[in-house]
């Protein structure tokens, strides 16, 4: 059973519910077995645990060891240890520790921001699913961070981001990028991953304080809220981040574009 707080926490529901219908999508054409299910930059197993709850087994491959002891403790809390195996690898590795034509799901939450190459992240990503396979991609998008930048009114770090080619707000940044909707599309058709669905994800939740959405009180109606702006094709442009589902394509022209 999912865990209520994966489920209801107001960042994260949203995701949940798109990556719901699409494991309703992969349990019609699996026939309903177990899906191998790949978490690359899985961390702590905030998804892949709840993935496993509900049957399926998973692969979090993370470079960081501190974050795969944390998955190895959250699994075992949750009674599922031996549905969730941690490998410690890069994106960059990911072929090296996950066969091709061996995932029926893989997630990419959070990774593309950060990885060397995410061209060829996502390639790989790609030559490790299964014919009529899904990937779930969340990536942070610029427009949102110009926006939280002004309102905290940082206004040269909300133009260089503007300007920026990378969506960078400067060299202290975190982040090594940002994606658009049309820029992160283009680099999943380039991988050979059909987009399906692209929503806008935290479109309202990350402006409000964060004590706010750690109220549970708060949390359902704030829930509630930003599923009614997700619903708003104008807000997506805004969100936090975007999440796109996509297939593998089935044409066998997967090629990691230059
Ligand atoms: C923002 S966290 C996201 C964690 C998780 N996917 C989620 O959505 O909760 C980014 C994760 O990517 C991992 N990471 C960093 N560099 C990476 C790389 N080059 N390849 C794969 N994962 C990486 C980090 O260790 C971290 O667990």
């Amino acid at each position: 059973m999912m865990t209520d707080h994966a489920r209801r926490h107001p960042r994260t529901e949203m995701i949940w519910q798109q990556l719901g219908v699409e494991l309703t999508r992969l349990a019609e054409v699996t026939g309903g077995r177990s899906l191998d299910v790949v978490d690359l930059g899985g961390g702590s197993g905030t998804f892949a645990v709840p993935l496993a709850e509900l049957g399926h087994r998973v692969t979090v491959v993370d470079p960081s060891p501190n974050a795969l002891a944390t998955l190895e403790r959250r699994a075992a809390d949750a009674g599922v240890a031996e549905a969730v195996r941690g490998v410690q690898a890069d994106a960059a590795g990911l072929l090296t520790v996950i066969d091709g034509d061996s995932a029926d799901l893989v997630l990419c939450h959070g990774v593309l921001e950060v990885v060397d190459e995410p061209r060829t992240a996502l390639a790989d990503v790609a030559t490790c699913l299964r014919r009529g396979g899904a990937c779930s991609v969340v990536a942070a998008q610029r427009h949102a961070a110009v926006i939280a930048k002004a309102l905290a009114g940082h206004f040269a770090d909300a133009r260089r981001l503007i300007d920026d080619a990378h969506g960078r707000w400067g060299l202290s940044d975190p982040l090594p990028r940002r994606f658009d909707e049309i820029g992160l599309a283009t680099l999943m058709d380039d991988a050979g991953l059909d987009v399906v669905e692209v929503h806008g994800v935290r479109v309202l939740t990350d402006l409000v304080a964060g004590s706010v959405v750690e109220d549970p009180g708060e949390a359902a109606a704030l829930a509630e809220l930003e599923a009614a702006a997700v619903r708003e094709p104008a807000f997506r442009a805004v969100a936090a981040a975007l999440h796109v589902l996509a297939r593998r394509g089935d044409d066998g022209t997967r090629t990691v574009p230059g």
